[in-house]
């Protein structure tokens, strides 16, 4: 890939894969990097602009993450955000010190100064602050461009170096004029060119894939997930025939859910497609148990015993392609951590898949290795995938399994799928599917006295659980408007046989966890 390349270097912050997906939004390809890579990976990588994140460490600590003095001297021009700016300041030189008040949230900062970062952004704005030390006294031949109340150097700079510095968050939507900001500096200090754009990623990656595969046959698990999916469409455009999707469908997703994936693919995209329909192993296998976690193994288990003996079955000749995306492959927020935030630290992820050792494939192939989750859906769009797919809310691997307390039947499974069904139509004619991050039905396993006709009742419970989040560590119960509660109330008693009660979760997370198990 011939892209222009912006480098994150990782300090530990807790923005840093915003920061990254903020500069892939400007168009500008971005990686994000170990702050300890050696200067030579990095002159090597040449990159045309490099960004210091935030961390959580103060520069004095022996222990946090430093930088060596020669980093400047490889003349890249580099943005220091918060801990990026106040490690610029002390490694050139200049002093660090604690704040008597720590700035934290929305913060007013003032322009003394023209600076080619602060183009087009007016002289008072509003910007994100999160930090207890400063930078009091700037190195030489630095001036300062902003200041707050509390923050004599909010940004300094010294342009002929090409060297920035910002103690507040640009990548934070708070920061009014963040996005501007981050702007300025990779197309007016660097000199990026823009040149990230979807429709090239989606021409190269097919020529570079017919190039690699050749003549040769790809395997590729589908899910029905977006990761898959995407991986899926890209191949089959690349090698259309050559490509082999194999879906386990395990009987636990949602109603219909298996069918549409089949029909999708089948019908709009050029492959071969084996569906193994094995609902009546998994609930052999999943008898008696009731344990959560057991359950979570079985299925886990099991569906790659399936998915192996199938690809043994078919012969495992040519490549293997998975589905991992670029944040399966970092972990961030750690970089101070020896041995953690490294790029070579792989996340256990349903998405990388550990083969079997009696099974060699020529290679594994992974076309959506470099995009986060945004881009990946951005792609499945231009290739045609429908929306209902591309937008999929998150799904976990063990399906319905984990929306079933207790032990799992197929009548259960049934009723599940059945209220899933109808609460999801609900939400989605109510016109606020867009504010829910994450919606579902639960059945507890729960067998209440209701009253129908004249008839007493003894049916299932159904809990409804909805949720606002920006990432999932923190979660809060969703505030849906009582009429779309109430339809989705009558609607489940009237329509989904033995369902005679309705309640709704009203928990975050946490305590609560999204899930229910
Ligand atoms: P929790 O319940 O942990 O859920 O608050 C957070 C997010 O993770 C999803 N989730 C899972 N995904 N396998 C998965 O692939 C699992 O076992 C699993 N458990 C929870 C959950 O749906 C939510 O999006």
């Amino acid at each position: 890939m011939a892209n222009q390349l912006c480098i994150v270097l990782d300090f530990g912050g807790q923005y840093n894969q915003l920061i990254a997906r903020r500069v892939r939004e400007c168009g500008v390809y971005c990686e994000i990097r170990r702050f300890d890579t050696p200067l030579e990976e990095i002159r090597a990588l040449n990159p045309t602009g490099i960004i210091f994140t935030g961390g959580p460490n103060s520069v004095y600590d022996s222990a946090s993450p430093h930088i060596a003095k020669e980093y400047f001297d490889l003349g890249i021009p580099t943005l220091g955000i918060c801990y990026g700016c106040q490690l610029m300041a002390y490694t050139l030189g200049g002093t660090v010190e604690s704040c008597e008040r720590s700035e934290y949230g929305k913060i007013d900062v003032t322009r003394t100064a023209d600076s080619l970062l602060f183009t087009d952004v007016p002289a008072e704005s509003t910007v994100w602050m999160s930090h207890t030390d400063f930078v009091s006294r700037l190195p030489e031949g630095f001036h300062t461009t902003a200041h707050s109340a509390d923050c004599p150097c909010a940004a300094f700079e010294y342009p002929e170096r090409k060297l920035y510095a910002v103690q507040f968050h640009p990548e934070v939507t708070h920061s009014v004029f963040g996005r501007q900001i981050l702007r300025n500096f990779l197309f007016n200090v660097c000199g990026f060119t823009g040149d990230w754009v979807m429709d090239d990623f989606i021409a190269d990656t097919v020529a570079s894939l017919r190039e690699q595969i050749g003549d040769k046959k790809v395997v590729l698990g589908l899910s029905g997930g977006v990761d898959s999916s995407v991986a899926a469409a890209l191949l089959s455009k690349a090698v259309g025939k050559q490509l082999t999707c194999v879906f386990v469908d395990h009987g636990l997703m949602r109603k219909d859910e298996g069918d549409f994936v089949e029909e999708t693919f089948t019908k709009l995209f050029d492959m071969q497609f084996i569906r193994v329909n094995c609902q009546q192993h998994f609930l052999e296998q999943l008898k008696g148990v009731s344990d959560p976690e057991q359950k979570r193994k079985i299925i886990g288990t099991e569906f790659y015993h399936v998915f192996w003996d199938k690809i043994r079955e078919t012969g495992a000749d040519g490549f293997f392609a998975q589905g991992t995306i670029y944040p399966d492959r970092i972990e961030s927020g750690k970089g101070n951590q020896a041995g953690e935030g490294s790029t070579d630290v792989i996340k256990t992820h349903h998405n990388m898949v550990k083969m079997p050792d009696d099974i060699q494939f020529a290679g594994t192939i992974e076309p959506l290795k470099d995009l986060f989750k945004d881009e990946v859906r951005a792609v499945g769009e231009k290739l045609g995938i429908p929306r209902e797919l591309v937008w999929r809310q998150p799904f976990p691997g063990p399906g319905l399994g984990v929306r079933i307390i207790g032990e799992i039947t197929a009548e259960k499974i049934r009723i599940l799928q059945e209220a899933d069904a109808v609460f999801r139509d609900e939400i989605a004619k109510s016109g606020i599917e867009s504010e829910l991050r994450q919606f579902f039905a639960v059945l507890p396993d729960v067998r209440t006295v209701g009253v129908m006709g004249d008839h007493r009742t003894y049916d299932h419970l159904i809990a409804i659980r909805a949720v606002t989040t920006d990432d999932f560590m923190t979660a809060d119960w969703a505030r849906i408007p009582y009429d779309v509660l109430a339809r989705v109330s009558n609607r489940l008693c009237n329509e989904v046989a033995h369902v005679n009660r309705v309640v709704y979760d009203i928990t975050s997370k946490p305590p609560g966890t999204v899930e229910w198990e």
